[in-house]
Protein backbone atom coordinates (compact mmCIF):
# COMPACT_ATOMS: atom_id res chain seq x y z
CA UNK A 1 0.00 0.00 0.00
CA UNK A 2 1.51 3.57 -1.03
CA UNK A 3 2.63 5.99 2.03
CA UNK A 4 -0.30 8.42 0.69
CA UNK A 5 -2.72 5.79 0.98
CA UNK A 6 -1.52 5.01 4.45
CA UNK A 7 -2.01 8.34 5.78
CA UNK A 8 -5.51 8.78 4.06
CA UNK A 9 -6.44 5.76 6.40
CA UNK A 10 -4.43 7.02 9.33
CA UNK A 11 -6.40 9.98 8.59
CA UNK A 12 -9.53 8.48 8.66
CA UNK A 13 -9.02 6.73 12.11
CA UNK A 14 -7.74 9.54 14.15
CA UNK A 15 -10.09 11.98 15.93
CA UNK A 16 -11.07 15.43 14.78
CA UNK A 17 -7.94 18.02 14.80
CA UNK A 18 -8.46 19.76 18.14
CA UNK A 19 -10.71 17.72 20.30
CA UNK A 20 -9.58 15.69 23.39
CA UNK A 21 -11.30 12.73 24.64
CA UNK A 22 -11.77 13.77 28.50
CA UNK A 23 -15.12 12.93 31.10
CA UNK A 24 -15.41 15.17 34.40
CA UNK A 25 -18.65 14.25 36.38
CA UNK A 26 -19.16 15.77 39.88
CA UNK A 27 -22.04 14.99 41.96
CA UNK A 28 -23.86 13.87 39.01
CA UNK A 29 -26.83 12.00 39.65
CA UNK A 30 -30.07 10.63 37.54
CA UNK A 31 -33.30 10.06 38.73
CA UNK A 32 -36.60 9.17 36.09
CA UNK A 33 -39.67 10.08 36.72
CA UNK A 34 -42.24 6.94 38.44
CA UNK A 35 -45.63 6.18 39.36
CA UNK A 36 -45.47 8.09 42.65
CA UNK A 37 -42.40 9.55 42.95
CA UNK A 38 -39.28 10.19 40.67
CA UNK A 39 -36.88 7.04 40.65
CA UNK A 40 -33.19 7.83 41.46
CA UNK A 41 -30.94 5.04 39.08
CA UNK A 42 -27.98 6.73 39.28
CA UNK A 43 -25.63 8.44 41.61
CA UNK A 44 -24.72 10.95 42.88
CA UNK A 45 -20.87 9.60 41.87
CA UNK A 46 -17.99 11.65 41.06
CA UNK A 47 -15.86 10.09 37.88
CA UNK A 48 -12.95 11.54 35.65
CA UNK A 49 -11.60 9.99 32.34
CA UNK A 50 -8.57 10.51 31.18
CA UNK A 51 -7.45 10.88 26.90
CA UNK A 52 -6.77 7.66 26.24
CA UNK A 53 -7.96 5.73 29.05
CA UNK A 54 -10.32 2.54 28.17
CA UNK A 55 -12.76 2.91 31.04
CA UNK A 56 -15.17 -0.47 31.78
CA UNK A 57 -18.14 0.25 34.06
CA UNK A 58 -19.40 -3.19 35.64
CA UNK A 59 -22.44 -3.83 38.02
CA UNK A 60 -25.71 -5.45 38.39
CA UNK A 61 -28.31 -4.94 36.65
CA UNK A 62 -30.43 -1.91 36.50
CA UNK A 63 -27.97 0.19 38.47
CA UNK A 64 -27.31 2.85 35.90
CA UNK A 65 -24.78 1.84 33.94
CA UNK A 66 -26.42 3.01 30.68
CA UNK A 67 -28.20 5.93 32.06
CA UNK A 68 -24.57 6.83 32.82
CA UNK A 69 -23.56 6.22 29.22
CA UNK A 70 -26.37 8.37 28.09
CA UNK A 71 -25.45 11.50 29.96
CA UNK A 72 -21.73 11.04 28.45
CA UNK A 73 -23.28 10.96 25.08
CA UNK A 74 -25.50 13.94 25.97
CA UNK A 75 -28.64 11.70 24.92
CA UNK A 76 -30.41 13.19 28.30
CA UNK A 77 -28.85 16.14 30.90
CA UNK A 78 -28.18 14.34 34.35
CA UNK A 79 -30.72 15.52 36.65
CA UNK A 80 -28.13 16.58 39.61
CA UNK A 81 -24.54 17.76 39.47
CA UNK A 82 -22.43 18.29 36.15
CA UNK A 83 -20.87 16.46 33.37
CA UNK A 84 -18.84 17.83 30.69
CA UNK A 85 -16.98 16.38 27.77
CA UNK A 86 -13.72 17.65 27.12
CA UNK A 87 -14.58 20.71 29.37
CA UNK A 88 -18.15 21.25 27.62
CA UNK A 89 -21.57 19.73 27.98
CA UNK A 90 -22.30 17.30 25.76
CA UNK A 91 -24.07 17.13 23.04
CA UNK A 92 -25.68 14.00 21.01
CA UNK A 93 -24.34 13.13 18.06
CA UNK A 94 -21.23 15.49 18.35
CA UNK A 95 -18.85 14.21 21.28
CA UNK A 96 -19.24 10.17 21.21
CA UNK A 97 -19.30 7.51 18.80
CA UNK A 98 -22.08 4.80 20.55
CA UNK A 99 -22.07 1.06 19.62
CA UNK A 100 -25.07 -0.63 21.20
CA UNK A 101 -25.95 -3.95 22.18
CA UNK A 102 -27.62 -4.15 19.00
CA UNK A 103 -25.51 -3.18 15.95
CA UNK A 104 -28.83 -0.81 14.77
CA UNK A 105 -27.40 -0.09 11.31
CA UNK A 106 -29.42 1.27 8.16
CA UNK A 107 -30.59 -2.44 6.51
CA UNK A 108 -31.28 -0.22 3.04
CA UNK A 109 -27.71 0.67 3.65
CA UNK A 110 -24.97 -1.13 1.86
CA UNK A 111 -22.04 -1.93 4.82
CA UNK A 112 -20.08 1.31 2.88
CA UNK A 113 -23.69 3.24 2.97
CA UNK A 114 -23.17 2.84 6.54
CA UNK A 115 -19.48 3.86 7.26
CA UNK A 116 -20.63 6.56 4.35
CA UNK A 117 -23.42 8.08 6.45
CA UNK A 118 -21.13 8.40 9.52
CA UNK A 119 -17.93 10.04 7.75
CA UNK A 120 -20.22 12.31 5.56
CA UNK A 121 -22.23 13.70 9.12
CA UNK A 122 -18.35 13.78 10.33
CA UNK A 123 -17.39 16.62 7.39
CA UNK A 124 -15.46 14.18 5.37
CA UNK A 125 -15.45 15.38 1.74
CA UNK A 126 -17.29 12.56 -0.58
CA UNK A 127 -13.96 12.68 -2.33
CA UNK A 128 -12.05 11.33 0.23
CA UNK A 129 -14.74 9.10 1.33
CA UNK A 130 -14.50 6.00 -0.24
CA UNK A 131 -10.34 5.50 1.18
CA UNK A 132 -11.44 6.86 4.74
CA UNK A 133 -14.48 3.98 4.04
CA UNK A 134 -12.35 1.13 2.92
CA UNK A 135 -9.45 1.71 5.54
CA UNK A 136 -12.05 2.13 8.45
CA UNK A 137 -13.50 -1.67 6.94
CA UNK A 138 -10.09 -2.89 6.63
CA UNK A 139 -9.47 -2.26 10.58
CA UNK A 140 -12.45 -3.94 12.10
CA UNK A 141 -11.60 -6.87 9.59
CA UNK A 142 -14.05 -5.90 7.05
CA UNK A 143 -11.82 -4.90 3.92
CA UNK A 144 -13.82 -5.70 0.57
CA UNK A 145 -17.39 -5.62 1.34
CA UNK A 146 -18.70 -2.38 1.07
CA UNK A 147 -20.92 -3.70 -1.47
CA UNK A 148 -22.61 -5.74 0.75
CA UNK A 149 -25.77 -5.95 2.09
CA UNK A 150 -26.53 -6.09 5.84
CA UNK A 151 -28.55 -8.55 5.71
CA UNK A 152 -25.68 -10.69 4.00
CA UNK A 153 -23.80 -10.26 7.31
CA UNK A 154 -23.25 -12.17 9.78
CA UNK A 155 -24.21 -10.49 13.84
CA UNK A 156 -20.48 -10.09 14.58
CA UNK A 157 -20.02 -8.53 10.92
CA UNK A 158 -23.19 -6.00 11.45
CA UNK A 159 -21.12 -5.46 15.39
CA UNK A 160 -18.42 -5.15 13.16
CA UNK A 161 -20.28 -2.04 10.76
CA UNK A 162 -21.16 -0.39 13.87
CA UNK A 163 -17.44 -0.08 15.50
CA UNK A 164 -16.30 1.05 12.05
CA UNK A 165 -19.23 3.65 11.81
CA UNK A 166 -18.70 4.54 15.40
CA UNK A 167 -14.89 5.30 14.46
CA UNK A 168 -16.07 7.30 11.63
CA UNK A 169 -17.76 9.62 13.81
CA UNK A 170 -13.99 10.85 14.09
CA UNK A 171 -14.95 11.67 17.96
CA UNK A 172 -12.37 10.89 20.96
CA UNK A 173 -15.11 9.38 22.85
CA UNK A 174 -15.86 5.64 22.01
CA UNK A 175 -18.83 4.88 24.57
CA UNK A 176 -20.03 0.97 23.98
CA UNK A 177 -23.29 -0.58 26.11
CA UNK A 178 -22.86 -4.22 26.39
CA UNK A 179 -21.85 -4.44 22.50
CA UNK A 180 -20.75 -7.85 22.57
CA UNK A 181 -23.36 -9.76 24.93
CA UNK A 182 -25.21 -11.35 21.54
CA UNK A 183 -22.28 -12.47 20.34
CA UNK A 184 -21.06 -15.99 20.48
CA UNK A 185 -17.97 -16.83 22.57
CA UNK A 186 -15.22 -16.98 19.61
CA UNK A 187 -17.08 -13.98 17.70
CA UNK A 188 -16.67 -11.93 20.73
CA UNK A 189 -13.40 -12.68 21.97
CA UNK A 190 -11.61 -11.24 18.37
CA UNK A 191 -13.87 -8.23 18.20
CA UNK A 192 -12.67 -7.39 22.14
CA UNK A 193 -9.15 -8.02 20.51
CA UNK A 194 -10.03 -5.90 17.52
CA UNK A 195 -11.91 -3.40 19.94
CA UNK A 196 -8.57 -3.13 22.44
CA UNK A 197 -6.30 -2.62 19.98
CA UNK A 198 -7.74 -0.21 18.05
CA UNK A 199 -8.80 2.31 20.64
CA UNK A 200 -5.61 2.22 21.63
CA UNK A 201 -4.09 2.66 18.47
CA UNK A 202 -6.27 5.87 17.55
CA UNK A 203 -6.14 7.46 20.69
CA UNK A 204 -9.66 7.00 21.80
CA UNK A 205 -11.06 7.51 25.05
CA UNK A 206 -13.62 4.49 25.76
CA UNK A 207 -16.38 3.72 28.24
CA UNK A 208 -17.49 -0.02 27.81
CA UNK A 209 -20.37 -1.02 29.46
CA UNK A 210 -20.15 -5.25 30.29
CA UNK A 211 -21.20 -7.70 32.90
CA UNK A 212 -18.47 -9.87 32.14
CA UNK A 213 -15.74 -9.67 35.00
CA UNK A 214 -13.59 -11.63 32.33
CA UNK A 215 -14.17 -8.70 29.44
CA UNK A 216 -13.87 -6.03 31.72
CA UNK A 217 -10.03 -7.35 32.84
CA UNK A 218 -9.16 -8.04 29.13
CA UNK A 219 -10.50 -4.12 27.92
CA UNK A 220 -9.63 -1.83 30.80
CA UNK A 221 -7.25 0.33 31.38
CA UNK A 222 -9.28 1.24 34.47
CA UNK A 223 -12.05 -0.90 35.92
CA UNK A 224 -15.34 0.69 38.00
CA UNK A 225 -17.76 -1.26 39.31
CA UNK A 226 -21.37 0.19 40.86
CA UNK A 227 -22.70 -0.45 43.55
CA UNK A 228 -26.71 -1.70 43.01
CA UNK A 229 -29.36 1.23 42.05
CA UNK A 230 -28.90 4.12 42.36
CA UNK A 231 -24.76 2.93 41.23
CA UNK A 232 -22.30 4.76 43.15
CA UNK A 233 -18.80 3.89 42.72
CA UNK A 234 -17.98 0.55 44.67
CA UNK A 235 -14.56 -0.12 43.21
CA UNK A 236 -11.68 1.95 40.90
CA UNK A 237 -9.19 -0.46 39.93
CA UNK A 238 -6.33 0.84 37.50
CA UNK A 239 -5.56 -2.44 35.55
CA UNK A 240 -1.90 -2.74 34.78
CA UNK A 241 -2.29 -5.09 32.21
CA UNK A 242 0.21 -4.16 28.96
CA UNK A 243 -1.82 -2.49 26.30
CA UNK A 244 0.51 -3.37 23.15
CA UNK A 245 3.11 -6.10 21.80
CA UNK A 246 1.34 -9.15 23.50
CA UNK A 247 -0.41 -11.93 22.53
CA UNK A 248 -4.30 -11.64 23.70
CA UNK A 249 -4.12 -15.65 24.59
CA UNK A 250 -0.88 -15.02 26.80
CA UNK A 251 -2.46 -12.35 27.95
CA UNK A 252 -5.76 -14.55 29.02
CA UNK A 253 -3.48 -17.26 30.30
CA UNK A 254 -1.62 -15.20 32.94
CA UNK A 255 -1.89 -14.93 36.61
CA UNK A 256 -2.02 -11.37 36.71
CA UNK A 257 -5.26 -11.32 34.94
CA UNK A 258 -6.71 -14.29 36.65
CA UNK A 259 -6.16 -12.29 39.85
CA UNK A 260 -7.81 -9.15 38.51
CA UNK A 261 -10.68 -11.43 36.98
CA UNK A 262 -11.20 -12.91 40.55
CA UNK A 263 -10.92 -9.54 42.01
CA UNK A 264 -13.44 -8.08 39.93
CA UNK A 265 -15.88 -10.96 40.02
CA UNK A 266 -15.65 -10.72 43.66
CA UNK A 267 -16.78 -6.77 43.52
CA UNK A 268 -19.83 -7.63 41.66
CA UNK A 269 -20.90 -9.98 43.83
CA UNK A 270 -20.47 -7.68 46.84
CA UNK A 271 -21.37 -4.17 45.60
CA UNK A 272 -24.82 -5.33 44.17
CA UNK A 273 -25.91 -6.11 47.86
CA UNK A 274 -24.53 -2.80 48.49
CA UNK A 275 -27.33 0.05 48.10
CA UNK A 276 -25.98 3.36 48.99
N1 LIG B 1 -36.39 5.97 30.51
C1 LIG B 1 -36.53 5.51 31.76
N2 LIG B 1 -37.62 5.81 32.50
C2 LIG B 1 -37.75 5.35 33.76
N3 LIG B 1 -36.86 4.59 34.38
C3 LIG B 1 -35.77 4.23 33.70
C4 LIG B 1 -35.54 4.66 32.35
N4 LIG B 1 -34.36 4.14 31.93
C5 LIG B 1 -33.87 3.44 32.96
N5 LIG B 1 -34.71 3.49 34.03
C6 LIG B 1 -34.48 2.85 35.33
O1 LIG B 1 -33.24 3.33 35.83
C7 LIG B 1 -32.49 2.28 36.43
C8 LIG B 1 -31.14 2.17 35.75
O2 LIG B 1 -31.33 1.76 34.40
P1 LIG B 1 -30.14 1.47 33.40
O3 LIG B 1 -30.73 1.06 32.11
O4 LIG B 1 -29.21 2.62 33.41
O5 LIG B 1 -29.42 0.23 34.12
P2 LIG B 1 -28.24 -0.72 33.64
O6 LIG B 1 -27.23 -0.73 34.70
O7 LIG B 1 -27.82 -0.33 32.28
O8 LIG B 1 -28.96 -2.15 33.60
P3 LIG B 1 -28.69 -3.41 32.63
O9 LIG B 1 -27.41 -4.02 33.13
O10 LIG B 1 -29.86 -4.30 32.89
O11 LIG B 1 -28.60 -2.93 31.22
C9 LIG B 1 -33.35 1.03 36.31
O12 LIG B 1 -34.01 0.86 37.52
C10 LIG B 1 -34.32 1.34 35.20
O13 LIG B 1 -35.53 0.68 35.38
MG1 LIG C 1 -27.87 -1.26 30.40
Amino acid sequence: MSSRADQEIAEALAVAPGTEGSIAAAGVGHSYPGRKERVQALGPLDLEVAPGEFLVLVGASGCGKSTLLRLIAGFERPTDGTLTVSGREPEPGKGAGVVFQQPRLFPWRSVGGNVDLALKYAGVEKADRAVAREGLLERVGLGGTADRKIWEISGGQQQRVAIARALAARTPLLLLDEPFAALDALTRERLQEDVRTVSHETGRTSVFVTHSADEAVFLGSRIVVLTARPGRIALDLPVGLPRTGVDPDELRGSPEYAELRAQVGHAVKESAAIRA
